[in-house]
């Protein structure tokens, strides 16, 4: 396949899909502007998702994808989400708060359920991504005949074969310096390459179309991915800072003041890629108990990181970011592809 041609876009340029942080606007501004625009779906109701996805072809004729979480669900573990409220349990006593007692799946997975496959046939996205494993082939067969294009992250040959012989169109090549989370379909297996190094794997053992994440935030490291083989880029920290992301003032501010980051998996219950805060300073110390599990910890940071910010602390909130977050430019939407165009196009041979 051309990823150009067949997606109908002018760049090479994908916005990644961000859960909390896209939005309908931020999608429809990056496609309007010849790249694919994204919505991530994955922390949604049926029924928000449809609302985004609905603004989102209201805002722009252009292409766009959207994305799910399609991780195995697990059932709750109570005796180890007891161990984690206990372990963090001080922290909200800090507050004056008493710490949950129960902690819900407040994510659902694609796999779970075929409402969100129905509300992708009925809504037509150009395309639809996938994050933490592979859908089920009566979805990607669904998906398919609607001629919806379909794309999964690999951070490894293992996730990136399994999803060729799914049937899936296009790889998203996530290296470890990816902003979020790790899209690993095993939550305890890492093999942490390089974006660079994943790009030329894949490349030379896979025969579908690359798509280059983690790390790039200029057109000159754009121009390299593709260079080494990617068919395309995309990019999520360079544009957390646009006005018309849904990040928040203390989540902009840290981007360029505290542009420091490293995995935890104590934010989610999987690992995940963010600004340096008191998750990694507080929490993950020498006698840290096993966190809870996706999503079930997420349900009890999001309370902390709530109730934190009611008293002034914005310490605990999941500020994912990249590890080139100190490359960071203070562009809008506009102006930032018309840059990474410009520079990937600038030749200083
Ligand atoms: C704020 C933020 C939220 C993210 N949320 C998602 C998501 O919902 N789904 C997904 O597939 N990837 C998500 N990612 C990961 C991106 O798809 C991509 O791997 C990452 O942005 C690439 O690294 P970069 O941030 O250095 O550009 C997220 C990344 C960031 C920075």
């Amino acid at each position: 396949m051309n990823v150009l041609e067949d997606l109908a876009i002018k760049h090479p340029i994908f916005l990644s899909p961000m859960a909390g942080v896209s939005t309908p606007t931020l999608a429809a501004e990056v496609s309007n502007q010849g790249g694919l625009g994204a919505l991530g779906l994955g922390a949604s109701s049926v029924d928000a998702a449809k609302q985004q996805i609905l603004a989102t072809q209201a805002l722009t004729d252009h292409s766009f994808q959207v994305n799910f979480f399609c991780h195995q669900s697990q059932a709750f573990n109570q005796q180890r989400s007891q161990t984690w409220i206990d372990y963090i349990r001080p922290q909200f006593k800090q507050y004056g708060a008493v710490a949950p007692t129960q902690l819900d799946c407040i994510y659902p997975s694609f796999l779970d359920h075929d409402d969100f496959l129905q509300l992708v046939l009925e809504t037509r996205p150009k395309a639809v991504s996938f994050h933490f494993g592979i859908p089920y082939p009566h979805q990607i067969q669904a998906l398919k005949e609607a001629g919806i294009i379909t794309m999964v992250t690999a951070t490894n040959l293992i996730e990136a074969r399994a999803i060729e012989a799914a049937g899936i169109d296009i790889i998203i090549a996530q290296g470890i310096e990816a902003g979020g989370h790790r899209g690993i379909f095993n939550p305890s297996f890492d093999s942490s390459i390089q974006t660079s190094d994943l790009v030329q794997l894949l490349k030379k053992h896979c025969n579908l179309p690359i798509v280059a994440t983690g790390g790039i935030m200029t057109g000159q490291d754009a121009k390299y991915m593709l260079k080494l083989g990617a068919d395309a880029v995309q990019l999520g920290t360079a544009f957390v800072q646009c006005k018309s992301s849904n990040a928040n003032e203390a989540y902009r501010k840290a981007l360029f003041d505290q542009p420091i980051t490293q995995i935890t998996t104590s934010i989610s219950g999987r690992p995940a890629r963010g600004l340096m805060n008191h998750w990694h300073s507080q929490i993950d110390t020498p006698e840290r108990p096993i966190v809870a599990d996706y999503p079930y910890a997420y349900d009890l940071a999001k309370q902390l990181h709530q109730l934190a910010s009611q008293h002034g602390d914005h310490g605990f909130g999941a500020f994912w970011a990249g590890s080139q977050v100190a490359k960071i430019r203070a562009l809008e939407v506009p102006d930032l592809i018309n840059q990474l165009v410009l520079e990937m196009n600038f030749n200083a041979d």
